[in-house]
């Protein structure tokens, strides 16, 4: 029925196919006109790469750090809520596929598998994405359980201090608390494959919350406490406090402006990722690849830069590493993958990135990703 994917796109409709319609959505979805999610993808178009011929193009490599880890190439996996609901054990498979491809893996706070979990069917440390609750606790908490399991970066969330709104979502019945309507069951029951894995497995709630959070004790009360947790108060003085507890390599994720950036690396943080949630959140802010260039001419000299949004290629990935980001993340390809094919299709995903970057690497002339900058860029004009 489908030919072998060749390209995220084909990953993404095996998935459609495959992935309840509710869950599927929710991955497919941006904040309200999708405006923001659409210029992510699309922007990488506005920057146009040079051709160079004629240059030994043999030798080439990918090998690079992120964070000074090493990474087979600059693609680290985002972290995802409801990774799990792509396909059972969802963050268990990604996190494998990862570390089998030497990139990292980022546990989101709102996964299905707990870091535990992950912790225990993998054998390299992984990233933790910290979201911060109210409950000042559990959060602390949640930090000594990543420190417990080894994490060896904390990526904390900055632009999620209220949820966007998606209204895929929403006639989709993804609700606090949930309602499990005829809809739903007829959505499951059309996709007998994903259900059969589902039963197999038990892991099916947030499972770094559920056990773990105060006044929680069954998937009514879990999704109430969840979507009133997040904190519309949150200020750099908390990034401040986290920092110190956490003592590690700290990531700030959710930058889209110069300014937020200079406040970003006075906190003495690792890295920063140049990101609008994947155009989750606010509809109407610039694509991320667009941006990032003036933030590197921001801090580029005080702190990592790191990127995603909207990268559905290699080729994707070299211009933003041409355009300054030290590496990047893929959030949709990846579950893309996972819902398509499980473990393989991440595999897979992280085939097709890997094989078009060293591709369009060679053709640009250029052999060494560390190497990469704005040599290779024709042009680039995002107005
Ligand atoms: C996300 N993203 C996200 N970010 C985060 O910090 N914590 C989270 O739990 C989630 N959850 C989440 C779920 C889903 C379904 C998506 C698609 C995205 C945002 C994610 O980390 C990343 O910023 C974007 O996915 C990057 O854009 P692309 O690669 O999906 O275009």
């Amino acid at each position: 029925m489908f030919s072998e994917p060749l390209t995220i796109a084909d990953l993404q409709r095996r998935a459609k196919w495959r992935v309840p319609k509710m869950f599927y959505d929710y991955a497919d979805s941006g904040a309200w006109t999708e405006s923001t999610y659409r210029a992510n993808e699309s922007d990488f178009g506005k920057v146009k790469l040079r051709q160079r011929v004629l240059v030994d193009m043999t030798n080439r490599s990918l090998e690079t750090t992120m964070i000074g880890e090493k990474v087979s190439m600059p693609v680290a996996l985002a972290p995802t809520g409801l990774c799990g609901m792509q396909h059972a054990d969802g963050e268990i498979l990604a996190a494998q596929a990862a570390e089998a491809a030497g990139v990292p893996f980022t546990l989101s706070t709102m996964s299905v598998c707990s870091i535990e979990d992950v912790a225990e069917h993998t054998t390299k440390p992984f990233w933790f994405q910290l979201y911060v609750m109210k409950d000042r606790d559990f959060v602390g908490n949640l930090i000594d359980r990543a420190k417990a399991t080894g994490c060896s970066a904390l990526v904390l969330t900055l632009d999620l201090q209220i949820l966007g709104q998606r209204h895929k979502d929403l006639i989709n019945g993804l609700s606090t608390p949930p309602k499990f309507t005829p809809k739903h069951v007829w959505q499951v029951a059309t996709r007998p494959f994903w259900a059969l894995e589902m039963l197999q497995t038990k892991r099916h709630t947030f499972r770094n919350i559920a056990g773990h959070a105060k006044g929680v004790s069954d998937l009514s009360s879990l999704s109430v406490w969840t979507a009133e947790q997040f904190d519309p108060k949150l200020s750099w003085d908390d990034v401040v406090w986290i920092k110190e507890r956490w003592g590690g390599k700290l990531i700030l994720k959710g930058i889209l402006d110069a300014e937020d950036a200079k406040m970003a690396a006075r906190t003495g943080a690792d890295a920063i990722i140049v990101s609008n949630h994947g155009g989750r959140q606010l509809d109407g802010a610039r694509s991320s690849i667009s941006v990032l260039p003036e933030i590197v001419d921001a801090v580029g000299s005080e702190i990592e830069i790191h990127m995603d949004g909207g990268i559905r290629s290699g080729q994707d990935v070299l211009k933003a590493k041409a355009l300054g980001a030290q590496g990047v993340y893929i959030g949709r390809p990846f579950l893309y993958g996972l819902g398509a094919m499980g473990k393989k299709g991440v595999t897979r995903a992280l085939d097709i990135i890997r094989k078009e970057l060293d591709t369009t690497m060679a053709l640009c002339g250029e052999r060494n990703i560390n190497e990469i900058g704005h040599q290779i860029i024709a042009k680039a004009d995002f107005d």
